[in-house]
């Protein structure tokens, strides 16, 4: 191609015009190919000489100007040719269709390099052919991408929800609310948070130096309101000091994680805001939850319960470490901790005036069992589900029990005894674990083992 570049002087050459119409057609040129060969003899002959050589020179140069390019063809695309074709092969074309990310290669059998000249109307029916097939599948993905629907698709992902906040240019305090925050990693320790490009705090969270995710409890709806507003002051709305890094760290909140900005990732019309953990906090509060464009307190209100009716039985199966607390009676039967009513620390009679008794920090978590007694319809079981941190004070009655030996303990009540098979049962299915590793090999380690300080202190110590 070269050499015939460089060959090609300025004016029309007859004997360079029957060469190529030898390489195109044949030579001698077969019956069936005359008409096209003479059309294409004459659109040789009228062209402009100086302009065909010139093209032609770049067409024999050009190809590093486009090399790699293929992959960025994002439109479908048909690469076509014949099999007879000896200047743009088969197999040209089907690299080509490789390389572009929606290229389809089409060979049409007997035809030589014209085929678009030779056999017009074959070529133009596999074109439309092609452009109406792109087009049903444009049309089918339109419909089936409905961006409405996917928001709400989207939205039946059950997640807490969080107020991120770092500090502006100017020093002052910046936070929206967040749902799409997700633990990253162990090891370093890391976290993320997706931020719209459109929100006004874009600019200062992607160029700040760390941001702070406040995890939101159930009394911080309010908050998770104003900080989803465009309002000026939404800082006026809430108690906050600065953490260790500088960061907002708002009061009230589950817990916080402090964070160096690791990484920001640009994300479609979002950047993924990924943060080092510098420091972070915990506590028991019961987090807000959100799911399908309303807040959910999964925690089921325990002020509620306070002032449940007097015959109301409230427990608690508290577990540390895979063990679950009991108190022995003298005669060597178990119970779990259970009052009249939920109570506070300074009504003995209640759940809390008995574990406050016996000195047992407990976090009660969520609600886990609720039963009307069998034998009086007045009364009612309510049980939770929670954490006890160790150690635990000497009192003699207090026994932490492994939970595949529960089964084995004698227990009073049969519907307590059948609860905690229940529990035994579902925690083994609930016995998640993080994946620590690479995409070669790795572990699944149980949480408690990965993070003993995150996972299982639950106390307020
Ligand atoms: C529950 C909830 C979750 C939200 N999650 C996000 C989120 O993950 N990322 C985001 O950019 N905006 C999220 N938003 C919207 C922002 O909070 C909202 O756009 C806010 O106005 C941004 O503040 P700014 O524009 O003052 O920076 C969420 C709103 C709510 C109510």
């Amino acid at each position: 191609v070269r050499e015939r570049a460089a060959a090609l002087g300025g004016h029309g050459d007859p004997q360079a015009i029957a060469a190529t119409i030898a390489r195109w057609f044949g030579d001698p040129i077969p019956p069936d190919l005359a008409d096209a060969a003479a059309t294409a003899q004459t659109a040789l002959e009228g062209v402009d000489a100086e302009g065909y050589a010139r093209t032609y020179r770049l067409f024999a140069s050009a190809d590093t100007a486009h090399v790699d390019r293929l992959a960025e063809l994002a439109a479908p695309a048909l690469f076509m040719t014949g099999s007879e074709d000896r200047n743009s092969t088969p197999a040209m074309s089907a690299a080509m269709a490789r390389l572009a990310p929606s290229g389809q290669c089409l060979v049409l059998s007997g035809e030589k390099h014209m085929m678009t000249i030779a056999s017009p109307r074959k070529v133009t029916q596999h074109i439309t052919a092609f452009l109406d097939r792109t087009a049903d599948v444009a049309a089918s993905a339109d419909a089936a991408f409905d961006a409405i629907e996917f928001r709400r698709a989207l939205g039946s992902f059950l997640t807490g929800v969080t107020i991120v906040t770092t500090v502006d240019e100017a020093g002052d305090p910046r936070g929206f609310t967040a749902n799409s925050f997700t633990s990253v990693s162990l090891e370093p320790p890391l976290v993320l948070v997706c931020i719209a490009k459109k929100a006004l705090g874009h600019q200062a969270f992607s160029t700040s130096r760390g941001f702070a995710i406040n995890i939101l409890s159930e009394d911080q709806k309010a908050a998770s309101g104003i900080f989803a507003s465009k309002a000026a002051d939404k800082f006026a709305s809430v108690i906050w000091q600065p953490g260790q890094t500088g960061n907002p760290v708002i009061e009230g909140s589950v817990a916080v994680f402090d964070c160096d900005m690791e990484q920001l990732v640009d994300a479609g019309d979002h950047s993924i805001l990924i943060g080092r953990v510098h420091d972070f906090t915990h506590n028991g509060a019961q987090p807000l939850g959100y799911c399908r464009g309303a807040y959910v307190t999964p925690g089921l209100s325990q002020e509620a319960l306070a002032a449940a009716p007097p015959g109301t039985e409230v427990g608690a199966i508290l577990e540390s470490e895979g063990r679950v607390l009991f108190l022995e009676a003298a005669d060597g039967s178990h119970q779990l901790p259970a009052g009249h009513g939920l109570g506070a620390a300074n009504d003995a009679r209640s759940l809390r005036g008995k574990l406050a008794a016996k000195a047992i920090d407990a976090d009660l978590g969520f609600l886990y069992a609720v039963w009307d007694d069998a034998t009086d319809a007045s009364r009612t079981h309510v049980y939770y589900r929670g954490t006890v941190s160790a150690p635990l004070s000497g009192d003699g009655q207090i026994r932490l029990v492994d939970i595949d030996r529960m089964a084995d303990l004698k227990i009073a009540d049969p519907a307590v005894r059948s609860m905690l098979a229940r529990y035994a049962r579902e925690r083994t299915e609930d016995q998640f674990g993080v994946y620590v590793g690479n995409e070669v090999e790795g572990e699944v380690r149980p949480l408690a083992k990965a993070a003993p300080s995150a996972a299982i202190h639950s106390g307020h110590g």
